[in-house]
């Protein structure tokens, strides 16, 4: 496995919609893995392919706690196929917008298709933090990020915090989640 360099915003990769995979074979199976280490490195919850600057509907998600085993969930073409009525507000991070946090509403509970690492299609219902992990991983696959469901003010403002950020070449410091 390998660590992989996280794409910071802005960056054109970010926005980008990312293509289906045709099977989850052994090239799938080694980005999941690096995916996966890279997230719990940085440290996150989430992490999808277009961060690693891969554009495939690849998506890697750990919500256990510090102290709970690790319950990694690997999945490739996730579509929803069930939301909730009920809303949920959760302050969201995400390691490509470093240290820049912000409420996003979405459906508390989905319902989720996908391919696992053995290529077997799953579904799983999920609520609470999980839900909102992969509904912004799955952002992600549409060139979506968190800031986009912000107002232009406030999201124009953390863009620029981080243009800046990268122009002055600054480390940035990573507290930030998915
Ligand atoms: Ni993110």
């Amino acid at each position: 496995m390998a660590l992989l360099p996280i794409i910071t915003a802005p960056d054109p990769r970010l926005k980008k919609v990312c293509a289906p995979v045709e099977a989850v074979d052994d090239e799938i199976r080694r980005l999941m893995d690096d995916m996966l280490e890279t997230m719990y490195n940085a440290p996150g919850i989430g992490l999808a392919a277009p961060q690693v600057g891969v554009l495939k509907r690849v998506i890697v998600v750990d919500v256990a706690g510090e102290d709970e085993e690790r319950a990694p969930l690997f999945m490739a073409n996730p579509e929803l196929t069930w939301v909730s009525d009920d809303d949920s507000n959760y302050e969201e991070g995400c390691l490509s917008l470093p240290e820049h946090y912000g409420d996003v509403v979405r459906p508390a509970a989905i319902t989720v298709r996908y391919l696992d690492r053995e290529n077997e299609i799953r579904e799983l219902k999920a609520e609470g933090l999980l839900a909102t992990c992969i509904q912004h991983e799955m952002d992600h696959l549409e060139g979506i990020l968190f800031v986009d469901h912000m107002t232009a003010l406030k999201r124009n403002m953390i863009l620029r915090k981080l243009l800046k950020a990268k122009k002055a070449d600054k480390p940035l410091a990573s507290y930030a989640t998915a």
